[in-house]
């Protein structure tokens, strides 16, 4: 186990709302962080709203409002979307908050008193969508690879930062430091961009051009190029929270793969020439589609969060983007996909476990929890599933392999189905002398759903917190990940009657037309 985490997650463009991939991402580092409190570790997990720059200007104007008065929306709209569906961070930055722009403007000072930043011409092809060049290379067809529009040629006097001063030591760091970019295939991609000529990023926009932003310490006529100034929000942050020594540097920077060039160059450049470690990891995940095709609003295939909270819940949503995407890979989402997932798993999987065990202990024992003994070794063999499970996920989850976390988790919910079954308890108590046996059985099988509970909580926050209850454990029992299996429950314990944890699903509700 690390001794501390540092989570972040990229800081959203406010001209857009919170869709499943943005959701994806908060899900992942939520589920990440509370996977680290749930085992002790002091974890820090920080999101928020990167609101400067050219894109944002124009989606304002475009809202026939002032840049500011249209950031302030959108960003509550942020804050508001990861508030209602459970995203736990434990700082919202937003790049407008004063003590980020002091802490741009201090970095830029310091870059530009050391000889780090220089003025310059600069010319080249600019997608506004992206916010960033494009070499004629890395066009396709002469477009932008990810928003298919042509790039605008730009040509002016700009200042820029001395990135290729940095590019060998970035490029060393990278190479020996196995795990820093994860999946690899995202670090060999990264790599093979270190070993172009980038040259030096340009750094700034005229003001004739673009007022919104923050603007040069050196130069009052430029503003900062709106990456430059988001990607030091990772430091700001805990700076304005008086926790640098403590957070920096970052455990697990989260992104998507698109920003992989910003994330594994421009930044650890910047680091570097700033004076500050660098980060330790840096997760990159993949695209997800809608019915297979790209999302967005001419599509009308953008999914949003809400619109699937209130039609299957929030924990169903969060299974579903944890089990089916692989890390690093991209998917697709469908509802009928999340449906299925969710009536096989959830609802038959897990829900079952969850009434048949105690619908028995209510109907036997009214809800009282009996001795486990006598026993047998199927019991021992049942706990052994559940360690086993418990090692297999600490495991996966250090490797953001999240489909693997959840799938080991599945095998010991399947192998409590399936004692229950073997043992058939259903049968045993019609022969009264067999009632220890059966008692036993279900101490056994409320163990399973104690476990199970714990080790699903960080992914499934809701749905633990509702078997607890059910459980009448207390907070801080539940907490215990270290309870020995036969110990959670004394003897007479009263647990509740049957819950309906996921009841199934018949056919896919249209969330994504529902109105919102
Ligand atoms: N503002 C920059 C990030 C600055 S971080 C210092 C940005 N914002 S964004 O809103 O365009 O994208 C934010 C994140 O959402 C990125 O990690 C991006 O990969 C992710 N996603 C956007 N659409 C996505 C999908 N359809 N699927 C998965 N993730 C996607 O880039």
């Amino acid at each position: 186990m690390p001794t501390r985490a540092y989570i972040t997650t990229p800081l959203y463009y406010v001209n857009a709302e919170p869709h499943v991939g943005s959701t994806y991402t908060n899900v992942v580092a939520d589920t990440v962080a509370r996977f680290y409190r749930q085992r002790g570790v002091p974890t820090m997990l920080q999101t928020g709203t990167d609101e400067h720059g050219e894109k944002i200007a124009q989606a304002a104007e475009a809202a026939g409002m002032t840049p500011k008065a249209f950031v302030d929306q959108v960003s509550a709209k942020f804050q508001g979307t990861w508030d209602s569906v459970g995203i736990r961070y434990d700082h919202f930055l937003r790049t407008s908050d004063p003590d980020h722009v002091r802490f741009v403007q201090e970095v830029l000072a310091r870059l530009y008193e050391q000889g780090d930043i220089y003025f310059g011409s600069y010319e080249g092809l600019y997608c506004v969508g992206c916010e960033r060049l494009y070499t004629e290379k890395e066009l396709e067809s002469g477009l932008c690879p990810l928003h298919q529009t042509p790039p605008t040629k730009i040509s002016e006097a700009n200042y820029f930062f001395r990135m290729a001063k940095y590019q060998e030591q970035t490029r060393r760091h990278i190479e020996t430091t196995p795990g820093f970019i994860h999946p690899e295939g995202y670090r060999n991609e990264a790599l093979a961009m270190l070993r172009e000529d980038l040259g030096d990023l340009c750094i700034s926009r005229p003001k004739e051009r673009l007022q919104w932003g923050i603007e040069l310490p050196f130069d009052a006529g430029y503003v900062t190029y709106v990456w430059f100034d988001a990607l030091l929000n990772y430091v700001s942050g805990p700076k304005a929270l008086g926790r640098l020594d403590e957070l920096w540097p970052a455990t697990l920077h989260l992104i998507g793969k698109d920003i992989l060039k910003p994330h594994a160059v421009f930044w650890p450049t910047m680091l570097i020439a700033a004076g500050y470690p660098l980060y330790e990891r840096l997760g990159v995940h993949g695209y997800w589609s809608s019915g297979g095709h790209k999302m967005s609003k001419s599509l009308g295939n953008v999914v949003q969060p809400l619109a699937i909270r209130d039609a299957y819940g929030m924990d169903a949503l969060r299974y579903f983007l944890l089990r089916e995407m692989v890390f690093g890979h991209d998917a697709d989402f469908t509802e009928q996909a999340l449906v299925t997932r969710l009536n096989a798993d959830l609802a038959n999987g897990l829900g079952n476990l969850v009434s048949r065990t105690l619908a028995m202990n209510e109907k036997y024992f009214e809800s009282r929890v009996q001795a486990p003994r006598p026993a047998d070794p199927a019991d021992e063999a049942l706990a052994a599933a559940f360690a086993r499970a418990r090692r297999e996920l600490d495991e996966h989850v250090g490797e953001l392999a999240f489909h693997r976390g959840l799938e080991a988790v599945w095998r010991a919910i399947d192998a409590a189905n399936k004692y229950v079954a073997d043992q058939a308890p259903f049968k045993l108590v019609k022969d009264e002398a067999q009632r220890p046996r059966v008692g036993a059985i279900l101490h056994n099988c409320l163990e399973a759903l104690r476990s199970a509970a714990q080790l699903l909580a960080p992914f499934l926050p809701d749905s633990a917190e509702r078997i607890r209850e059910a459980l009448g454990l207390s907070p801080e029992r539940f907490a215990d990940l270290d309870l020995a299996w036969g110990e959670a429950f004394p003897e007479g314990h009263a647990i509740s009657s049957a819950i309906n944890l996921f009841p199934r699903v018949e056919t896919a509700a249209g969330a994504k037309q529902a109105p919102r």
